[in-house]
């Protein structure tokens, strides 16, 4: 053994104890007598004091920041007057009888201190084995870990299979573009990498396993955002004979204990919210619940209002409490933000004394209607009232993100809130050319009540509901799920109406839609980010802080300098021709 305990697991309870330790020098002052090295491993930090003048310790005036060490020691109280409470072997310090450099190291490009998260992402990223070094790093790491197992072992418990499916498939609709790979034993085509597990854990009920699920990796070529990596994991999970009230116990259950395994504490069980409540009460489809400011409806306030801005379909508003007093020029810029995000305009109305109200538009309200807009959003002396009239789908969406940009408290405020969101529509919209867009994945069943009205005439499709849900979480899609279809006409006629030819779903979905010939049972299923998942228990705002090794916002790895351009032997084995000159290749700004 290199060594008999870890550094940053020492006691008092350890007094006395020789011990041999490794780790790096986090930091060293010498004084020119002694020296005192802060030695840091994976548990923590302890303080190492060593006389170099003793033999076996000759070194130390030598070493540096980040050398590694192998000392040898007696664990010693602090002397009076030094104890540090910041760190957990702060009672306590190691008196060096020898000291052995195992590595040096030169300077590091930057200080691995608590300063670090503030050193430009690409410069961590570059080097990014320093950065994990960080303690914040590594609890991380732990937390992320933590949550892996316990997911695991609660699926286990609940009576799930593991299984792992492929990465190298045909392509899995979920919205985004496909990562490829070109196939060298037919050249001139192609693998997708899975934008999600979807169709083969479909087929694995066909299958007859009854309950799966995987800690699966998914790609999909998208926008990285805070939330959004090319390269993530799900934790996705199917079963059969199985409705959604099943799947959200299961998934409820697991998402409790991986929650508890990390915080120590059991969430409470998670409330349901219908898609629609969540639109019209948070202007979303994934509510922060963290904070008040719900969108009020004010269309029965304005019902017969003589003002031409507020005859509209709906009137919402939107209380900020104590913003009474912001600036003209705030002011503007919120407008600007609001007929940004597609409302025609927004008004504002400053709350004064009395339910006074100070607004470019009191002038034409009624008495009435100036007396009931404060009473309707329990307004106070000194807050701002924000309102959009429109179309209702316009105002909520506006007011969402305006509540959000004034309210929304940082990620590692206000405890963890879940909520399951039900009954989302079918469709979320309407393509260019005329046909609905799935508003989940088209391999999601309709709801009972609405699974006639697909066939009906002059039915807005708009308003059929799913069988599809999600789960929320301090207002992050964490994941989402649905029944699915498992009949095969019913699955032709969503393809129809997607505007799918059925020669193109047979060429594409064939294989689901022979499997749905044998016996499909019943069958529902759910996924979500562990990234986003860890990311909010760590307290951090980007997943990247929760990944190993992520990407750069532009989608580069300045550690390896992926992607890059593949040698002329490579391309030609593949039977691929670049059609961008080689000088022209773009690469992503490793910086960015
Ligand atoms: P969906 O596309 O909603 O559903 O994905 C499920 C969850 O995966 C996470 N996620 C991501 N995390 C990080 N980076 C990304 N680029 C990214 N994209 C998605 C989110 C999301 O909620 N097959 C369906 C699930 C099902 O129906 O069972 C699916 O993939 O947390």
């Amino acid at each position: 053994m290199m060594r008999s305990h870890r550094a940053g697991s020492l006691r008092a309870s350890d007094d006395g104890s020789e011990v041999t330790l490794c780790g790096w020098v986090d930091s060293r002052r010498d004084h020119g007598g002694v020296v005192f090295l802060d030695l840091r491993d994976v548990e923590g930090i302890v303080q190492v004091v060593v006389d170099p003048s003793r033999a076996g310790c000759e070194q130390a005036h030598r070493v540096r920041g980040e050398w590694v060490l192998r000392v040898v020691g007696t664990v010693k109280r602090r002397p009076e007057g030094t104890v540090n409470p910041e760190i957990g072997t702060g009672e306590i310090e190691v008196a060096a009888s020898g000291l052995e450099v195992l590595n040096e190291s030169e300077p590091v490009p930057f200080p691995l201190d608590e300063h670090a998260g503030e050193v430009d992402e690409g410069t961590r990223l570059r080097y990014r084995y320093l950065d994990l070094r960080r303690p914040a790093m590594q609890l991380n790491l732990l937390l992320r870990s933590r949550v892996n197992s316990s997911l695991r072992d609660s699926m286990s418990r609940q009576g799930f299979t593991e299984v792992e499916t492929p990465m190298l498939i045909a392509s899995t609709p979920e919205g985004a573009r496909d990562f490829v790979v070109p196939s060298r034993l037919s050249p001139g085509s192609f693998y997708a990498l899975p934008q999600s597990p979807q169709l083969f854990k479909q087929l694995l009920m066909v299958g007859g396993v009854d309950r799966y699920f995987q800690l699966a990796r998914c790609l999909r070529d998208e926008d990285l955002r805070a939330d959004r990596q090319f390269e993530f994991v799900q934790y996705d999970a199917e079963m059969s004979f199985a409705g959604a009230d099943d799947v959200m116990e299961v998934v409820g259950t697991a998402v409790a204990d991986a929650v508890e395994a990390a915080t120590g504490e059991r969430p409470g069980a998670f409330p349901r919210m219908t898609w629609h409540q969540a639109q019209e009460r948070y202007g979303t489809d994934k509510p922060d619940v963290r904070f008040g400011m719900e969108l009020v409806d004010l269309g029965p306030v304005f019902a017969s209002t003589g003002f031409r801005a507020f005859q509209a379909e709906a009137v919402k508003g939107i209380r900020v409490v104590g913003e009474g007093a912001a600036s003209r020029s705030r002011l503007d810029a919120l407008t600007d933000r609001a007929k940004g995000l597609g409302a025609a305009g927004l008004v504002w109305m400053r709350v004064g004394e009395g339910g006074a109200l100070e607004s470019p538009v009191a002038k034409f309200l009624s008495d009435d209607e100036r007396r009931d807009v404060v009473s309707a959003m329990a307004a106070e002396p000194g807050d701002l009232l924000l309102m959009v009239a429109g179309e209702r789908r316009v105002a909520n969406h506006v007011l969402g993100v305006l509540r959000l940009d004034l309210g929304r408290p940082p990620v590692s405020e206000g405890g963890l809130r879940f909520l399951w969101v039900v009954d989302f529509p079918l469709f979320e919209g309407l393509a260019d050319d005329g046909s609905p867009v799935p508003a989940h994945h088209p391999f999601t069943m309709p709801h009972p009540d609405d699974l006639a009205l697909l066939d009906a005439e002059g039915v807005d499709l708009l308003g059929v509901r799913s069988q599809a849900y999600d789960l929320v979480l301090n207002g992050w899609e964490l994941g989402s799920g649905s029944v699915r279809i498992h009949r095969r006409d019913v699955q032709e006629r969503i393809f129809t109406l997607l505007g799918i030819a059925p020669e193109t779903a047979r060429e594409r979905f064939g294989f689901l839609l022979d499997a749905f010939r044998f016996g499909a049972p019943p069958h529902a299923g759910f996924a979500f980010g562990v990234d986003r998942l860890v990311a909010i228990l760590a307290g951090e705002e980007n997943i990247r802080e929760v990944i190993a090794f992520p990407k750069t916002q532009s989608g580069a790895d300045p550690l390896t300098g992926a992607p890059g351009p593949l040698d002329p032997a490579q391309l030609r084995e593949l039977g691929l021709a670049v059609a961008v000159p080689q000088e022209a290749t773009t690469r992503p700004d490793p910086e960015r």
